[in-house]
């Protein structure tokens, strides 16, 4: 464990513990070491409950029916391990290799270059999941660059940077790239249910691309940089439709339901970044969009009888969102953690610039906790400010207290409990379910995660799709020119990216001309100023052979013309 703590140092930055004998912190204290363990026991290949799954596969439950979780998913996969960045380095090495394999993986959503990296879970060897699936998710390509890229910048302090260049830059580039090309398309939510675009998805799509671009302009990778920062624009652009007129994010576009979610909460606490104060542009844990968000959404689970009796000033049981049946539609463990964590986030900010702003947009937040509280900025000199923060500290120490309560004595975390009365359901011991009782231990602890560069951004005042343009919708011509022998009645295509390049769609792939043969050719008008990605398809006798990897990449000028010159692979 020398290694662990000295990394755990390394990478946080403790801004102190404070002294306290709350019931959060007595239940925090003994239930730590078991969320450890019991999270590491479902790792492969040596956890104790991760049964038979490979070097780096994160089990999601074992329970194997009733429901059967014995798979691995990109999102909580990703998820664990962002968290275990700041525990343990062994496991981070074979996670890096298991993500490294299963991107190559065929699966239902595609191969590696035909949207593969958008398939959302696996079999724990690793090999594809073909059964039916809400396919695809486009979180997991954003939650894993954004863990690897935590990776990355630490051992950068290292100066690692041979391992980040060769090793882990071509996988959070094919995952960065995925985004880039990807996010103005719609694909199933984090809850697997609702396909269209969410939240979620769509704020750690945002949050990748910020952190790519850094890493990209820190190692040196310059050709990415304005390509992906281009699209980071663009995709907080959009990230602002979610928020609706009646005063909460809507969680999908998608779905026929009220769009109160804890997908929302989830996301200011995994895009929290101190640096940006209460920023409501990122959604940031203390700014009004997402307090008042809070609120609704905890205020829709009212409708659980284990809630009853419980004022709206005291935590309650908290699910995914009200219209849930699975399993009888019950809280969650995570999800209730997670509203404790967001709380905890926002005291560490307030307590950080020293003042609290209540707006119009957030007073019914405040004024739910401190009756009477008045819109202003209130310094942490103030009678005000004090009551907030200990109001705060308290309402958040009670969604704890819901979580323990329905804890049973081993501790043991499962998915749900029920909303009738508070028993363990669903899945048992499931991972994501530790790892939010850690990081809700962290906030509490006014641990604050590093940096991702959420500070001080600015909406662009017009939003644009990905295959709009960068630059403001215009478009250049592109020429294709590559060289390759076909045999008599063989043809070359041309698939990308872009709506331009058929999406990739080997069906609707460009034909390319002959007439300079060998040379086969093609001008296409493409969106300027973006990155665009392409590969050239031989079809003979109805058979599809695709260039062998990677992609070719091109960033197309702001104006002008560009001519790629290729030779098949
Ligand atoms: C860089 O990090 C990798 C991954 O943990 C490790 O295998 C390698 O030994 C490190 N190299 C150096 C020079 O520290
Ligand atoms: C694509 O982006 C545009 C501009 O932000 C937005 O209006 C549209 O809803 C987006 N569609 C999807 C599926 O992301
Ligand atoms: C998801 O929605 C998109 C856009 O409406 C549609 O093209 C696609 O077929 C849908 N996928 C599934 C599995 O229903
Ligand atoms: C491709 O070849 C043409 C003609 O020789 C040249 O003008 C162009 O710059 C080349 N493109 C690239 C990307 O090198």
């Amino acid at each position: 464990m020398r290694w662990s703590r000295l990394l755990s140092a390394l990478l946080l930055s403790f801004t102190g513990v404070r002294a306290q004998s709350s019931s959060a912190a007595a239940f925090f204290a003994t239930e730590s070491p078991i969320a450890k363990a019991n999270l590491l026991a479902n790792i492969g290949p040596s956890g104790s409950k991760s049964q038979g799954a490979k070097a780096g596969i994160v089990v999601a439950s074992p329970s194997t029916s009733n429901p059967d979780y014995l798979y691995t998913w990109t999102r909580d996969s990703s998820l664990v391990f962002q968290t275990i960045i700041e525990h343990l380095r062994s496991q981070i090495d074979n996670f890096v290799g298991a993500q490294q394999i299963m991107q190559q993986v065929s699966n239902p959503s595609g191969t590696v270059s035909t949207g593969g990296l958008g398939e959302p879970k696996f079999n724990i060897d690793q090999t594809a999941f073909t059964g039916a699936w809400g396919r695809p998710q486009r979180d997991g390509p954003a939650l894993r660059s954004t863990a690897l890229i935590t990776w990355a910048n630490f051992l950068l302090t290292q100066g690692n940077t041979s391992y980040v260049t060769g090793t882990l830059w071509p996988i959070i580039k094919l995952d960065l790239d995925y985004v880039a090309s990807n996010w103005n398309q719609t694909g199933f939510d984090l809850w697997e249910e609702v396909n269209s675009s969410s939240f979620f998805t769509t704020a750690v799509q945002h949050r990748s691309l910020r952190q790519g671009a850094a890493l990209a302009t820190a190692i040196g990778q310059t050709s990415v940089v304005s390509g992906y920062t281009t699209q980071a624009a663009n995709v907080l652009c959009f990230l602002q439709s979610y928020w609706n007129s009646a005063g909460y994010v809507t969680a999908n576009t998608g779905g026929g339901r009220s769009g109160k979610d804890a997908n929302t909460v989830l996301t200011s606490i995994h895009t929290f970044d101190a640096a940006a104060g209460c920023d409501s542009v990122t959604f940031q844990p203390c700014s009004d969009k997402a307090l008042a968000n809070l609120l609704t959404y905890v205020q829709s689970f009212s409708i659980y009888a284990i809630n009853s009796g419980i004022p709206s000033n005291q935590g309650s049981a908290t699910g995914r969102y009200p219209e849930d049946s699975y399993y009888g539609g019950n809280p969650w463990y995570l999800t209730t953690l997670a509203v404790a964590e967001q709380l905890y986030d926002a005291l560490t900010v307030w307590n950080q610039q020293g003042s609290i702003t209540v707006t119009a947009i957030s007073q019914p937040f405040f004024t739910n906790l401190v009756p009477g509280t008045a819109t202003g900025t209130y310094a942490s000199t103030t009678a005000t400010f004090t009551a907030i923060t200990t109001a705060v500290k308290a309402y958040a120490d009670s969604f704890v207290a819901v979580v323990a309560k329905y804890t049973p004595a081993n501790g043991a975390l499962a998915e749900q409990y029920t909303r009738g009365g508070g028993v363990p359901t669903s899945a048992a011991d499931l991972t994501w379910s530790y790892a939010a009782l850690l990081t809700a231990v962290d906030a509490r602890n006014g641990v604050v995660p590093l940096s991702w560069g959420a500070k001080g951004l600015t909406v662009p005042s017009a939003c644009n799709t990905n295959s709009g343009g960068g630059g403001g919708g215009g478009t250049v011509a592109v020429s294709f020119n590559v060289q390759a022998t076909t045999v008599f009645g063989e043809n070359i295509y041309l698939a990308g990216s872009v709506d331009a390049l058929a999406d990739w769609s080997p069906d609707n792939a460009l034909l390319l001309s002959a007439n300079s043969y060998p040379t086969w050719k093609i001008t296409v008008n493409l969106p300027a100023n973006t990155q665009v990605q392409y590969k050239y398809i031989r079809k003979y006798n109805g058979a599809v052979t695709w260039e062998s990897d990677p992609n070719m990449q091109i960033t197309t000028p702001a104006s002008g013309s560009y001519t790629a010159n290729d030779s098949w692979r």
